[in-house]
């Protein structure tokens, strides 16, 4: 028997390369999927072979994983309950589907991953692995082994798997270019601040530039292309704009989530570029669509957010909202200009070919074009209905609420 892993070179994962030979008397091919930031990909690669890993693949995904996942999210503004980019919920489903590229190459019959049974990404892998190859197992052993961090420990030590350099951080993190997740220690005492220690792309908003930033972002259709006048590809461009936003400490998400599971979590991420872009997106688009339109897809965005959210990828509805955010993209072509401020993103200036703002309407210079006595009709109209209401009501003495 194969099983392909996806492997972080983690705890966890390391301890699953053997685990999984063991248990399964298995041959185990490791997959690790670079999406941008993950440093030491070669050493990687020699663990898992170290650890008996008969193959081990390094695939760089950064640009798919931008063009194809990132961008249709930013079409959808997505913030999970408001705050949260997606960064992880947004990898997973491309990670899936490199695991089940290479076991239909390798012949494998099933594929695992180092997810635990309490959070959203077992859902993720599992619902898309089953989308995309139903015919392929899916091992989770650290859902099965139920090891603690100090049996994993011991288990490492046993077995003669060198444990992490960082192993002494109490943290759980995962990071692509759209953000980072930290997890765990002190962040799970929801009464205490989080310290400053976990922060890595954001410099603290106190510490940061006594004088604001100014950025100016370009948008094709809906698609990030120019960073203050630079034509710059898509995954540079959030590369670029993290480091710029996060010297201004913009980005920072402290928020309590519900997990699909039901669980409610404390979780802390770091994503100047998502925080950013999705502000300046969200901006443009409501500048070139009639509000009815800006109206009608927050609540499908809200959707979108959801969906991916839990793993739901892979489904038709979001085929569906794509096709819809597409349409709406077409108008989504123009500059927007954000100032940026101790933690704080805020849109200062906006140009378009496709703006519907027009000054004669809105002034009240001596331009106004606006035909004012208009106004008169529409609301004895449009307050036609509440009107009558209320009149029947006192005709038969009822109290007005
Ligand atoms: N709670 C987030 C999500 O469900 C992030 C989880 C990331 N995992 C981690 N080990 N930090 O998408």
């Amino acid at each position: 028997m194969k099983i392909v892993l996806a492997y972080s070179g983690g705890l966890d994962t390391s301890v699953a390369v053997k685990w999984l030979a063991e248990t399964y008397h298995a041959e185990i091919v490791t997959v690790t999927v670079d999406m941008g930031g993950t440093k030491n990909l070669d050493a990687i690669k020699q663990k898992a072979l170290n650890l008996g890993a008969v193959n081990a693949h390094v695939i760089p995904v950064k640009d798919d994983f931008a063009n194809h996942y990132i961008l249709p999210a930013l079409h959808a503004n997505i913030l999970y309950e408001g705050r949260y980019p997606l960064a992880t919920a947004l990898s997973r489903p491309l990670i899936a589907k490199v695991l089940v590229d290479v076991a239909e190459r390798e012949g494998a019959t099933a594929v695992a991953h180092g997810c635990t049974g309490k959070g959203n990404d077992q859902v993720r892998f599992e619902v898309s692995i089953a989308a995309l190859n139903p015919k392929l197992n899916v091992i989770a052993p650290a859902r099965e082994w139920k090891f603690t961090r100090e049996a994993a420990i011991r288990y490492a030590n046993e077995n003669n798997i060198p444990l992490p350099v960082n192993l002494a951080s109490p943290y759980s993190i995962d990071e692509n270019i759209w953000g980072r997740s930290i997890e765990c220690g002190v962040l799970e005492d929801i009464s205490k601040e989080p310290p400053e220690e976990i922060y890595q792309w954001t410099q603290s908003p106190q510490k940061s530039a006594n004088e604001p930033g100014y950025v100016k972002i370009g948008f094709e259709e809906g698609k990030p292309t120019s960073m203050d006048g630079k034509s710059l590809g898509f995954a540079t461009l959030i590369e670029q704009l993290n480091t710029l936003a996060g010297k201004y400490g913009i980005g920072r998400i402290d928020h309590v989530e519900n997990r699909l599971i039901g669980i409610k979590s404390r979780e802390i991420y770091e994503s100047p570029a998502g925080v950013v872009l999705t502000e300046a997106h969200r901006d443009l688009e409501a500048l070139t669509q009639p509000g009815e339109v800006t109206h009608f897809k927050q609540i499908l965005d809200q959707k979108y957010a959801e969906l991916v959210y839990n793993g739901l990828w892979y489904s038709p509805l979001r085929d569906a909202l794509d096709a819809f955010n597409q349409s709406v993209q077409r108008t989504v072509t123009g500059a927007i200009t954000l100032r940026l401020f101790k933690g704080l993103a805020q849109v200062v200036s906006r140009e378009s070919p496709h703006s519907l703002y027009s000054y004669q309407l809105a002034t009240y210079a001596e331009e106004d074009l606006f035909n004012q006595h208009a106004a008169k009709g529409f609301i004895e109209l449009f307050g036609l209905s509440t009107k009558t209401f209320h009149q029947v009501k006192k005709h038969q003495k009822l109290p007005v609420s």
